[in-house]
Parts: structure tokens; sequence; C-alpha cells
């Protein structure tokens, strides 16, 4: 299928209604780190981990949505940001960093877009190829319960959900923690 006609899911920003910082605490960003935030939008969750993770880290922000990232690429241009590099990828296809190279990969309300789109298997198994051994995978998700922001309920996704499949990508799990009103971070390590 042309990339074209295919259907990605969207959705708004996170940004209103997550802390940052709360965020990346419960994810365990530090400093020197690499850190990719995959299906990005409009980057806000990188623009802080630039700052956690200092001129020795490095961010990478990818979108599938171009629009999102020539945005983000002006603001990483206009505050002079060194440590970001945004790149408009499909991650079902391919995410365009090194095998093991990635400390902490961060998906936030992407991955039950995928799950509805039967697209889990290529994404995963991308994530897997990039995560560092013993880096993580930080999945943040809407609550599975009825609320004014978010996906409709069929489509949201437990913690459970999230660590039926990633163990068969080789991941166990760390913790669950509550980052927001309306979330919960799953945190998972890869073996
Ligand atoms: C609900 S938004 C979440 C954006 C951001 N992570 C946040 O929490 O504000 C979902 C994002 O995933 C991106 N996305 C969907 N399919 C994708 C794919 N195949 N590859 C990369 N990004 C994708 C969308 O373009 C959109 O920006």
């Amino acid at each position: 299928m042309a990339e074209s006609e295919k259907h990605f899911h969207h959705g708004r920003s996170s940004k209103e209604i997550l802390d940052s910082n709360r965020v990346l605490s419960a994810v365990g960003l530090k400093k020197g780190d690499t850190f990719l935030d995959a299906g990005c939008g409009d980057g806000y969750i990188s623009l802080t981990a630039s700052k956690i993770v200092g001129n020795e880290g490095k961010i990478i922000a990818v979108d599938v949505w171009e629009e999102s990232i020539n945005v983000f690429k002006e603001k990483i241009k206009s505050e002079n940001i060194k440590n970001i590099n945004a790149e408009v990828a499909n991650i079902t296809q391919k995410i365009p960093v090194d095998d093991e190279s990635i400390d902490i990969l961060y998906m936030g309300n992407v991955l039950h877009g995928f799950i509805e789109n039967n697209e889990v298997e290529t994404v995963m198994k991308e994530i897997q190829r990039v995560i560092k051994k013993g880096g993580s995978f930080a999945v943040v998700e809407f609550k599975k319960e009825e609320s004014t922001h978010g996906p409709p309920l069929h489509v949201r996704i437990t913690p459970e959900d999230i660590e039926e499949i990633v163990k068969n990508y080789g991941f166990t799990l760390n913790k669950v923690e509550e980052v927001g009103t309306y979330h919960y971070a799953t945190i998972l390590t890869k073996n």
C-alpha cells in the first residue's frame, strides 16, 4: 500500500494534561542518556528530556506526521537546541537508528493505535532492535476508564495488555506508575 493511502492514527497532544517532568522522572531519564520519543507529536516531552540528558545526551524525536516534525524542527532551530534530532519516520517500517543504541524508548499515547491497526509485530521488532540490553521501553497510556479526555474506552489498553504483548519481544515489567489524572506509565526492561 502506498504511504499516502495508509491510515495513520493521529490525535491531540497530551501537553495540557501531562506534566513532562513527572513523566520523565517515572521513566527514570538521566543525564547522558540517549532517548527516543516514538510518535513525538509536537515534541513537548522531547523538549523537557533534552534539558535532563544535557550536552552528553541525545534525543531522537520521530513522527510519521511531517507537519508536526517541521514545526518542531523550527522550534529546535529557533531555541538553538543542539541535542535533539527530529525526523519524519514511519516506525511500523523502520526506526531510523542503529541496533542497541537507545537507553530509553518512550511512547506516549501511541501504542493503543498500533494495537487497533494490527501493527504491533513490526513496531515491536523495531523497538526490540534499537533498545540497549538493560535499557527501557516506557509506555504512557490513558487509563482504561471513562474520562473526558482520550480515545474511546474500547481502544484503551491496560498495563496487563502491554505486559502480555511485550513479553514476546524480550521485555520484562519493571514498574507501573500513575503519571497524571488520566495516565499511567508502564516501564519495561529489555532482557
Ligand atoms: C495521540 S498522538 C500522541 C503524540 C505525543 N506522543 C503526545 O503524547 O502528545 C499519536 C502520535 O503518533 C504518531 N504516529 C502514528 N502512527 C505512527 C507511525 N506509524 N510512525 C510514527 N508515528 C506515528 C501520530 O502522527 C501522532 O503524532
